[in-house]
């Protein structure tokens, strides 16, 4: 259960119908702080008590300064790397609104000296533009999020294998409940200015045994086939730019060299629980991989919900 808070605080969540926006607004609304979710559409039924939904797109200025007024903090989600102008309109119009802190989900890449690619580089950029913008902040930097797996559902499902490029090079991997976790704490409380957050899974895996854990969750055997470059790339494009797709096959590749391979222990310090290990994660998914409702679904769920402590609320409930 998340606590209450001790005051009530007025916080703005861009991003807020994506992975960890959606998540952390969850665990602030249970403290009881006053939320104003941000997004391009906006949902109107089933908030929170205190919660409003904003429709605003990061390309108005004005609307995100109007917005942001009177917030004690905001959290600073983009994903479109082709698009720096949405980063410098956030923080713009926080500075404009006089926003009391800066969150900003950024990335661990950003400490790789060897990482040059569009994302990496876009992000250090987005960094520096909250660093200077005079609003304390706070940098959260994640690996790669366990979500990634779920591109392999319709793969384990229909075909029973899972194809990935560089399949035994390890990544230490996070859930994004556990992200959203301690977004919730840095906006809802003091003590996170000018701090930056390295953020990993508990345990760096590969994609073949991630396979395996997956295969041992559902009781049946599934094969992880390798990805040529080539093939990786083609499949890249079919969701993003080119430059998207250059930059996640040299991704790729700085972590088949070692680079994603370190962990922290984060998670653990700020929130006072192991983090969530990728078993956990997929067993508390397990409906998406598996066809509707097999025994193997059933009983990973199960097992999920036996462990209060160990799997957070928010990857149990999801
Ligand atoms: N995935 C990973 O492994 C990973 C690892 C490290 C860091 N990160 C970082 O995590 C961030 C993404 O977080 P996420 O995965 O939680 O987000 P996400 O699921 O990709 O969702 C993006 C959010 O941004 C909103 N958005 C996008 N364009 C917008 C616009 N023009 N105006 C208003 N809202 C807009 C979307 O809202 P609507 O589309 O509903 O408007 C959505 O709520 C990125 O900065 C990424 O670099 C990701």
């Amino acid at each position: 259960m998340t606590p209450r808070a001790r005051t009530s605080r007025h916080i703005v969540l861009t991003g807020a119908t994506g992975k960890v926006a959606s998540l952390t607004a969850r665990h602030l609304a249970a403290a009881g702080h006053r939320l104003t979710l941000v997004s391009r559409t906006a949902r109107t039924t089933g908030l929170p008590p205190g919660t409003r939904h904003v429709a605003c797109d990061y390309d108005n200025p004005a609307l995100l300064a109007e917005t942001f007024r009177g917030a004690d903090a905001v959290l600073v989600v983009t994903n479109d790397p082709t698009r720096p102008e949405h980063d410098r309109n956030i923080v713009r119009a926080a500075v404009e609104a006089s926003a009391g802190h800066l969150v900003k989900l950024s990335a661990a890449a950003v400490h790789d000296p060897a990482a040059d690619d569009l994302v990496t580089t876009w992000q250090r950029e987005n960094e520096r533009l909250v660093r200077d913008s005079g609003i304390p902040w706070t940098l959260l930097q994640p690996r790669s999020f366990m979500t990634h797996a779920l591109a392999w559902a319709p793969g384990v499902r229909d075909a029973a294998t899972t194809r990935a490029l560089h399949p035994h090079s390890r990544n230490a991997c996070i859930a994004p409940e556990d992200i959203a976790e301690v977004a919730a704490l840095v906006l809802g409380d003091d003590g996170h200015d000018h701090r930056s957050y390295r953020l990993t899974g508990p345990r760096a895996l590969s994609a073949h045994e991630q396979t395996e854990i997956l295969a041992a969750l559902l009781g049946r055997p599934l094969t992880c086939l390798p990805l040529t470059p080539d093939e990786a790339h083609a499949l890249h494009l079919l969701t993003y730019p080119r430059a998207m797709a250059d930059a996640l096959l040299a991704s790729a590749d700085r972590q088949a060299a070692g680079a994603k391979s370190g962990t922290t222990d984060t998670v653990e310090r700020l929130t006072g629980r192991a983090p969530t290990t990728f078993a956990q994660w997929a067993a508390a998914h397990l409906h998406r991989f598996a066809p509707a409702r097999t025994e193997a679904a059933t009983h990973a769920r199960a097992h999920a919900d036996a462990g209060p402590g160990r799997v957070p609320v928010s990857v149990r409930r999801t």
